[in-house]
């Protein structure tokens, strides 16, 4: 079966344009004006719709392992699912190898994980938490079997990579074009900030901001740029949360270095307040939130292209799980955010004209396809790509409470916010996944999709 949509307003990475598209196995085959179907077509009536690449959410934590027996709450088919709801056609995760694990197996055991769960399609990076050179030759496997990127941390006891070590991954990648993304916080100064709290006895979650301060996310940026710097590498950094960390990044991109960013909606739209408030637990993520005055800061960021791209750090916890510590040394880390990636950033980005919406389909679709090697199958809307599209209608408003939502997590940290603007349709390589508010997907359509450097 075709699908006809019709009357749209197509947004895409060269502007909005008025056209149809007819979508047919998996493709898009036709854009144009006036379009007839043939037999077996469905028509859809896009009036006052943009339609929209599918988004590509280049950060998510599906099903990730957190110590020996916990796991983030959302594994791949209720992650996925709240995905296709949010307009997300497209997610990639993360392979963290375990100590006894070599590279292709991580791969391979995090895709058994994915495959026939998952419902909508999915990269991975690949995640180096140690440095040993007989791993060249296997990296180099990962990355012929389609992983483009590969992450570091510069913090967390068990996955943080000392940085003598970043800086022979960054000559390594150089060579090899793989790009290096990088979890910049200075672990030092968050150990010191720790161990102050900890005199002070201020252990309980409200004092988790205090704990990971302004400068050790400044300070890790600038190292790892100073160390970028002197290979040359290109560098990519995750959830950014500081106009400090955007300023060294936008000044690295001003002097010539190959230096990204990637900022989440929570950056953008939550502030600080709410370690004051009564859950703070569940606001508790890495890095944590800022000072809201400084938000505006970050909005010009993402106009001026400081940032390539927003993600969600989707990493949901169950309230039970969120408040199972007193401490926020032991609070799991992360919140849900896929679900309300496109509507948060339309409604406090394009509705207000903070962007445009071709610089919100930039961010959302096709920097991240371009960066982590799925353009042009995903990322654009263009005759031969993957029939990945969202219908989105700019009128209809919603409550971004967890009721509306699909994660599991069972709260959303965007609960008060009613937004006008939601994905009305989503449709995965052809096929509608979520049409009148319900997920009409199947478990297992989504397949992996390999990043080509
Ligand atoms: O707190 C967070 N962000 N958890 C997810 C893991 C990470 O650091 O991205
Ligand atoms: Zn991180
Ligand atoms: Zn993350």
């Amino acid at each position: 079966m075709a699908i006809l949509l019709k009357n749209g307003s197509i947004a895409a990475e060269n502007g909005v344009r008025e056209a149809d598209l007819l979508l047919q196995d998996e493709k898009i085959v036709q854009i144009g004006a006036g379009l007839k179907p043939g037999l077996d077509t469905e028509v859809i009536d896009c009036a006052g719709k943009y339609i929209l690449p599918g988004i590509i959410d280049a950060h998510v934590h599906f099903h990730m392992p957190c110590g020996p027996s916990e796991r983030t709450i959302d594994d791949f088919y209720s992650g996925s699912v709240a995905a296709a709801c949010g307009g997300v056609t497209t997610v990639i995760d993360y392979v963290e190898p375990e100590n006894d694990q070599g590279p292709l197996e991580a791969v391979a055991a995090r895709k058994k994980e994915a495959d026939g769960a998952i419902c909508i399609d999915y990269g991975l990076h690949y995640v180096v938490n140690r440095w040993e050179e007989k791993l060249f030759e296997s990296w180099e496997q990962v990355i012929d079997s389609g992983l483009a990127s590969f992450k570091v941390f510069t913090t967390y006891d068990s996955s943080r990579l000392p940085y003598e070590d970043v800086a022979k991954l960054l000559a390594w990648s150089k060579k090899r074009g793989v790009l290096v993304t990088v979890h910049a916080e200075e672990d030092d100064i968050i150990q010191a900030a720790k161990k102050e709290l900890t005199r002070e006895g201020h252990l309980q979650p409200a004092y988790h901001g205090k704990s990971r301060p302004v400068e050790s996310e400044a300070a890790a940026v600038k190292k790892i740029i100073a160390l970028a710097g002197e290979t040359g590498s290109r560098v990519y950094f995750v959830h950014i949360s500081t106009c400090e960390a955007a300023q060294l990044i936008g000044q690295a991109q001003k002097e010539g270095k190959q230096i990204l960013g990637e900022t989440c909606p929570h950056y953008l739209v939550l502030g600080d307040e709410v370690y004051a408030g009564a859950d703070p637990q569940w606001y508790i993520m890495c890095p944590p939130l800022r000072e809201k005055e400084k938000q505006p800061f970050l909005w010009s960021a993402l106009k001026e292209g400081v940032f390539s791209v927003v993600a969600s750090d989707h990493c949901a916890f169950s309230k039970e799980q969120k408040g199972r510590s007193r401490t926020f040394f032991e609070t799991l880390s992360g919140i849900p955010g896929v679900e309300t990636l496109l509507p948060v950033m339309y409604a406090y980005g394009v509705a207000p004209g903070q962007i445009t919406m071709t610089r919100l389909v930039e961010l959302l679709s096709t920097n991240p396809a371009r960066l982590f090697g799925l353009y042009p199958q995903k990322g654009v809307i263009r005759t031969g790509s993957d029939g990945d599209i969202v219908v989105f209608d700019p009128q209809k408003e919603v409550e971004l409470s967890y009721h509306r939502l699909h994660s599991k997590a069972g709260y959303s940290p965007f609960k008060d916010m009613h937004v006008k603007g939601c994905p009305e349709i989503t449709v995965l390589r052809g096929k509608v996944i979520y049409r009148g508010e319900q997920f009409c997907g199947a478990k297992g359509y989504g397949k992996f999709v390999p990043g080509r450097i």
